[in-house]
């Protein structure tokens, strides 16, 4: 069994060994147990977690709760599978692996039961379970300087790979290759985060050393060669560009699919698209039929050059549009928009910085769409902005198979002239 880090927020009181049931999940994937004074435990394990199975764990005594590390199971969980990854149990990057067909229902149990802890009185909550060969056409691996691989869970052990299941093949089999060129010092090959990201569909592969993703690469027959052009992107019958190192959607095809129906089937129309945390403009495009004009706020200078083009590409024959290169948190400014306009914000895992919620709160757009990938950022947005805004549709999307990790997606109305 892998050695498990802990959480170190708070110093353990005592360590002992446990022996219970897993009650339920918790939000990203920790089995929920009790000590028999009823105080909680809180469990990671590198595989997954069935509610009812009973574990074994070296768990740390706090104050008023206790958390640990799963080292056996006393019973299994007749749904569980053999892991699909010679990785699976080391490698921190997917924990449901084991869970096969099952890993949908638990992460809907999981949905469900941050919903009914954090929000009340919300919408049902649509739940949009990922095709089962859906596969990420951008991973992210660490370099040590020796070794090429993922993180263990909750730790900064390197677990080294040369495959990935998870990623589309072109992908995997590029992971090879980018550790051969690194430890031959045919790449830079000072310890960082390297990218390698596919197109849809995936044909070349790229790959950016994260702390200068101005650089990228490409393998053919004879190595990797130097090429920052960007990856294309074909859906929904449009192109759209994306500078290898720049954000785009892990499993875009899938996204695609997910995102524009949601939005579709929502009637998201109007006026003017304020697309906050724009990326290259994903969201501009998807709603480019939907609303006349398109504002698109984004802080990363190589994802506003590729929104530039693909909405001067894609759209500049239909719709008005303004790319702005800013922070969301200083570009926005109070009132914004008016009644037949839509806000979408996008923001990375963390959510909206304080400055942002408290200028959408006197947003006088009337429609306002937050999209979440950490289900209790969402949940804290979507509380704080209550007061300005009623959620009225609710989605979550997994846009992360075989992680806990699940998008959320929501549509709110304005519910007063604010400010
Ligand atoms: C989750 S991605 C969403 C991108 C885009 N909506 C999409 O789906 O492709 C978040 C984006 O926010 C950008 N970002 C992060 N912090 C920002 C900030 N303070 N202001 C503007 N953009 C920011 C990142 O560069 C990234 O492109």
């Amino acid at each position: 069994m892998p050695q498990g880090p802990h959480n170190r927020r708070e110093s353990p009181l005592s360590t002992e060994d446990w022996q219970g049931v897993i009650e339920r999940l918790g939000w990203g994937g920790q089995g929920l147990g009790r000590l028999a004074d009823g105080r909680l435990v809180l469990l990671d394990s590198a595989l997954a977690l069935f509610p009812g199975e009973e574990v074994q764990a070296e768990i740390q005594i706090k104050s008023r709760h206790a958390e640990g590390w799963v080292r056996d199971y006393i019973t299994r969980d007749p749904r569980r599978v053999a892991a699909g990854c010679p990785y699976a149990g080391e490698c921190g990057g997917c924990s449901l692996w084991e869970a096969g067909e099952a890993a949908a229902e638990l992460k809907l149990a999981m949905v469900r039961d941050l919903l009914h802890r954090q929000l009340r009185d919300v919408p049902d909550c649509q739940w949009l379970p990922a095709p089962p060969d859906t596969r990420r056409s951008r991973v992210q691996l660490h370099w040590d300087g020796q070794e090429l691989g993922y993180y263990a869970q909750r730790s900064h052990t390197l677990v080294p790979v040369e495959v990935c299941p998870m990623a589309e093949e072109p992908v995997s089999a590029a992971i090879k290759h980018l550790r051969h060129a690194l430890r031959h010092e045919q790449l830079p090959a000072q310890p960082d985060r390297w990218e390698l990201v596919g197109g849809t569909p995936v044909g070349d592969v790229a790959a950016v050393e994260l702390l200068d993703p101005h650089r990228a690469w490409r393998f053919d027959r004879d190595g990797w060669r130097s090429d920052t052009m960007p990856m294309e992107h074909r859906l929904g019958g449009f192109q759209l560009e994306q500078a290898p190192g720049s954000f785009f959607q892990a499993c875009p095809q899938w996204a695609w699919q997910a995102l524009s129906g949601l939005l579709q089937e929502w009637e998201v129309r109007g006026e003017t698209l304020y697309d906050l945390y724009g990326g290259c403009g994903l969201f501009s495009v998807m709603l480019s039929t939907a609303l006349r004009r398109l504002v698109l706020v984004e802080s990363n200078s190589l994802s506003t050059a590729a929104a530039q083009i693909n909405l001067a590409n894609v759209v500049a024959d239909r719709n008005d549009f303004a790319v702005h290169c800013a922070d969301v948190a200083v570009w926005l400014e109070p009132g914004l928009g008016s009644r037949a306009d839509v806000i979408l914000t996008d923001p990375p895992r963390a959510g909206l910085a304080k400055p942002v919620v408290e200028r959408l709160l006197t947003a006088q757009a009337g429609t306002l769409i937050l999209v979440g990938c950490d289900g209790m950022a969402f949940c804290r947005d979507v509380k704080a902005l209550a007061p300005a805004w009623r959620l009225e549709h609710l989605a979550a999307i997994d846009l992360f198979p075989n992680t806990p990790l699940v998008e959320f997606v929501g549509l709110c109305r304005r519910v007063k002239d604010n400010g």
